[in-house]
């Protein structure tokens, strides 16, 4: 059964539209609130991310980038990162192109929060490779229709505005055949690490995070938009909704993440 994009499974709990960060009373606000936030936490954004996942979120990333080898090894392909924050997931595809020693696809990365994106020029600039990182909100891109054949998003989907104009986006850039793959935290709902993964969300994570960020905000929101984000099942319904095929998921480490993955 396909549900429409705010309908849920469960009747107590409605996924919204988008997300919408406390005091955001529409799409607008919502992303105004999204991007001020992580404008505010990029200086601490990686060492937190690292810190908070116990490096975990290196290993999703590696994993992702993993899936799409064949692609990255295409010298003329084209891939794109959106909600590409400090870069991460953008240098784990370069990091898996470089495996195999050729000519890589050109990478883009596309954030619209600017303290995000000067970490990850500086962190290009370290390791100079074909990789373009560049201003973009990702429910209005820059970029003429079916030009890429990966596009990407990292913790970032989550936090859109509107899910329904961000999968649209994805939708008319990539070309036919292309890949999609987004990659989100979920709420593991049973088993033994369940109830201890939603203290650590709820409880810890938001103290250590506000005290170490200085932006107790920005970690209180975490835990609640992963809490409304809709479960793995919703979202793959509403990707072929939007007219993806071939649409997958798979969780990872007891369920604490999701990689979705799906073709144009
Ligand atoms: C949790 S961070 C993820 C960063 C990175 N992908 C990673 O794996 O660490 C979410 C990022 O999404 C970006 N973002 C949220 N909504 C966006 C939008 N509409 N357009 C562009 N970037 C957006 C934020 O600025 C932030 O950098």
């Amino acid at each position: 059964m396909v549900r429409a994009i705010g309908e849920s499974r469960a009747p107590h709990r409605n996924p919204l539209p988008g997300t919408r960060p406390e005091g955001s009373r529409d799409e607008r606000e919502a992303g105004l609130r999204v991007r001020e936030m992580f404008g505010c936490i990029a200086p601490r954004y990686d060492f937190l991310n690292h810190f908070l996942s116990a490096s975990f979120d290196k290993l999703w990333r590696k994993r992702t980038a993993r899936r799409f080898s064949a692609i990255l090894q295409n010298p003329d392909a084209r891939v794109l990162d959106l909600c590409c924050g400090t870069g991460d997931l953008v240098f784990a595809f370069a990091a898996e192109n470089r495996k195999i020693r050729a000519a890589g696809p050109q990478l883009i990365g596309a954030d619209f929060a600017l303290p995000m994106l000067k970490l990850a020029r500086q962190k290009n600039a370290a390791v100079p490779s074909k990789i373009t990182f560049l201003a973009a909100d990702a429910l209005a891109l820059p970029f003429p229709d079916v030009s890429f054949d990966l596009i990407s998003a990292a913790f970032g989907f989550r936090n859109l505005a509107s899910y329904q104009s961000g999968l649209r986006e994805m939708l008319r850039l990539l070309r036919p055949g292309g890949a999609l793959a987004i990659l989100e935290f979920c709420e593991p709902k049973s088993g033994p690490l369940a109830a201890l993964f939603r203290f650590y969300f709820t409880r810890i994570l938001p103290v250590l995070g506000g005290a170490i960020s200085g932006n107790k905000e920005a970690y209180s929101y975490l835990p609640g938009s992963v809490e409304k984000f809709p479960s793995p099942e919703i979202l793959k319904d509403w990707m072929e909704q939007a007219g993806f095929r071939d649409v997958k998921y798979e969780c990872w480490t007891f369920g604490a993440v999701a990689l979705h993955t799906a073709t144009r």
